[in-house]
């Protein structure tokens, strides 16, 4: 039996306030309902970022992924195992049966080798550290879970061949999972409308995009911080064969619903 899966990903500020995560696990609840099985990959950068303040230590971003040396893997995976608990119980709350686990239970990661990368429209050379991408998914493991009625909720923590952890940008997750479950939608929830020409003016937002306009956007400046991982991990599951990817804002009631079940779109896509 095929089975109509859905990757969504709840970003660390979308899920922020206890209000929005209730309403949104509402909507993965009603997604259920209707036949869809999910999984769900959460953030947590506003939070990491704020811990790591606490501790002294000073969060540093390049081209929207985080320097990631030991101390920061170790605050990265704290904050995010404990909202994992949080995403779980709220998903619990909304009759959903979901569990829990770490990216690293089901992929296998590896370490980003030093890149070159536009940010503000400059090419800059970045070594990220203990940063890594999904390179296998354990397939059988998410699939099981799924024909069993059960939503895994993913933390994005991977781990190496060797058993190294490493910080994993939750977009990078997402797309790598839904690249290698047969997904027929991926859904990035964040705290923007979608892609935006002027991240200033929510109204100068974008319906649809090419792989290749979104490069210009990036190329040009447009496209900064968060929002570049966020379109390379749509250009990954895209060209890995996931159906639609979509940028919908968290913040928005009916956010995935009105999207998905009501197919009435209210925030990017982005098509090959
Ligand atoms: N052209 C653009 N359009 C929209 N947002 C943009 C653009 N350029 C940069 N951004 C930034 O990207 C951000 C979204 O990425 P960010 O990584 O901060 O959040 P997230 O991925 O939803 O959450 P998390 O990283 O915690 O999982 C927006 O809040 C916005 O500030
Ligand atoms: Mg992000």
């Amino acid at each position: 039996m095929k089975m109509n899966i859905y990757v969504v990903k709840f970003g660390g500020n979308a899920i922020r306030g206890k209000d929005d995560l209730m309403r949104l696990s509402r909507e993965a609840a009603e997604l259920i309902r209707n036949d869809a099985k999910v999984i769900l990959v959460h953030g947590g950068g506003p939070e990491i970022s704020a811990e790591m303040e606490k501790r002294g230590l000073n969060p540093k971003k390049v081209a929207g992924l985080r320097v990631t040396d030991e101390s920061t893997l170790a605050v990265a995976e704290e904050v995010l195992s404990s909202l994992n608990k949080d995403v779980v119980d709220s998903l619990t709350e909304s009759s959903v049966t979901a569990v829990g686990m770490p990216g690293y239970l089901c992929t296998l990661c590896k370490r980003k080798d030093p890149y070159t990368a536009t940010e503000d429209g400059k090419e800059i050379t970045v070594d990220l550290g203990l940063v890594g991408e999904v390179i296998d998914v354990n397939r059988d493991t998410l699939l099981d879970l799924l024909k069993e009625g059960v939503t895994p909720v993913i933390y994005p923590i991977g781990k190496d061949e060797n058993g190294n952890r490493l910080n994993i940008n939750a977009d990078t997750m997402a797309a790598g999972i839904a690249a290698g479950v047969d997904c027929i939608e991926l859904i990035m929830i964040t705290d923007v409308p979608g892609i935006l020409l002027d991240v200033k003016d929510p109204a100068s937002k974008v319906d649809k995009l090419t792989l290749k306009e979104v490069n210009n956007l990036i190329a040009d400046g447009t496209i900064s911080g968060g929002m570049i991982p966020k379109v390379d991990a749509c250009r990954d599951a895209l060209k890995a064969g996931v159906g639609t990817v979509r940028m919908v804002n968290g913040k928005d009631p009916r956010s995935i619903l009105t999207d998905v079940i009501k197919n009435v779109p209210h925030g990017t896509i982005i098509t090959m």
